[in-house]
């Protein structure tokens, strides 16, 4: 067992689970896409905006509850979709959705996870859960996928718009990082230096994408799905399949990878509960806005009608306030919760979520407010953002 009580921040996590999670996964997480400007600018623009410090005011009944799309949370945070999520730790989507659910927080299962959406229902009881859709060519696999989330008691799924082409990351084709990846002397060698992982590795039979393999024609093993993934993200994907899928999912639908104006209008208008404002982590477009810059004009265009939620480089409970000034209801968080997940587990996602829970909840109270649904811009300092 991790002795955790010396584990402070977001950053003592991503330090821990360097050491513990073999680097061709670690670097999957931690890493953007070409230059990686994006992905640096989501961090570095969140540090940039400050806070008004108000003193003497009243700090006793705090409250970080509240609604997301109708649904009490313990604090405005979610579990981002992210795939090979049980690659950080064995079985981590079970692990990462119990830990988020226990904390009253939404959990989102990603379309490339490893544990499926049969799989993570029966493991945590059952309680709603999101699921995350990747449009592909195959629209007979997406109907059914789209079943099977709502057999699996799925509660809101998350339309992914930003990935209709793969953005590249250097370090995943320099690692050999493919489907199954590559072993080579220097993977080998790396993954000696991680006892944990494999021994977790060994004891699971989860280690493949559980909600393709088996359900995907054509798709039984692992080479097989190399090349159904490579050709199956669908580049005509357009706002006519945002509607056919809002009509055959019939539930609450978020729209993810929303970072213009004109976009946060449609998002609007196709009648989505939610849009996520998100550059997928710095993941695709280099050279795109930070999420937390592009915000205030996407709050602006999308109107009353929609939820306006973001991601990016959220890494403190601070980040979670100045996006909720700044006019995001909700936010997401990525590598956060990964780095907790490939650091310790269960245990390790739950210490990220206190740890963001706490900050989140110290830094309202220092700037005079006690619940955080009476958080607007005015907590800001004025020109820091
Ligand atoms: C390792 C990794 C895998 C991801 N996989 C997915 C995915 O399968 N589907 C998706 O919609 N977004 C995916 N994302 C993007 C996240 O949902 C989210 O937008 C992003 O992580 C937010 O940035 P943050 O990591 O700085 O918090 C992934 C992100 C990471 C880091």
């Amino acid at each position: 067992m991790t002795d955790l009580s010396k584990i402070t921040c977001i950053e003592d996590l991503r330090v821990l689970a360097k050491r513990r999670v073999p680097r061709m996964f670690y670097d999957y997480a931690d890493s953007g896409s070409y230059t990686e400007s994006t992905y640096r600018a989501n961090e570095d623009d969140f540090k940039r905006i400050k806070l008004r410090q108000r003193v003497a005011v009243d700090m006793t009944g705090r409250s970080t509850r509240t609604t997301l799309i109708g649904q009490d949370v313990s604090m405005p945070v979610a579990i981002a979709p992210t795939g090979l999520t049980g690659m950080q730790h064995a079985d981590g989507e079970i692990l990462a959705a119990r830990a988020a659910l226990k904390f009253g927080i939404p959990f989102t299962l990603s379309t490339m996870s490893i544990c499926s959406l049969e799989d993570v229902a029966e493991h945590t009881g059952r309680q709603p859960f999101w699921f995350q859709l990747y449009v592909m060519r195959d629209r007979d696999f997406i109907e059914r996928l789209i079943d099977r989330a709502k057999a699996a008691g799925v509660s809101a799924l998350q339309l992914t718009l930003d990935l209709q082409i793969l953005g590249q990351r250097h370090k995943d084709i320099k690692n050999g990082l493919s489907t199954p990846p590559k072993p080579t002397l220097r993977n080998l060698l790396n993954l000696a230096t991680k006892p944990h992982w494999c021994m977790g590795m060994l004891g699971t039979p989860r280690r493949t994408f559980g909600n393709i393999v088996g359900h995907a024609k054509g798709v039984g093993d692992l080479s097989s799905l190399s090349s159904w993934t490579a050709e199956q993200f669908d580049p005509q994907l357009n706002w006519g399949d945002v509607e056919w899928i809002k009509k055959r999912w019939g539930g609450k639908l978020i729209l993810k990878g929303i970072m213009d104006a004109e976009d946060a209008r449609l998002a609007a208008d196709s009648g989505a509960d939610a849009l996520i404002v998100s550059n997928h982590g710095g993941r695709q477009l280099d050279g795109a806005p930070s999420s937390i810059s592009a915000l205030p004009g996407i709050v602006e265009a999308a109107g009353r009608d929609i939820e306006v939620w973001m991601d990016g480089g959220v890494r403190s409970g601070q980040d979670v306030l100045k996006a909720r000034a700044l006019g995001a209801r909700g936010t997401l968080i990525g590598r956060a919760f990964l780095y907790g997940l490939g650091a310790a587990g269960e245990a390790g996602v739950t210490r990220a979520l206190q740890i963001i829970h706490k900050e989140l909840d110290v830094s309202m109270a220092f700037c005079g407010r006690t619940r955080i649904d009476d958080v607007g811009s005015d907590i800001l300092l004025p020109g820091s953002f």
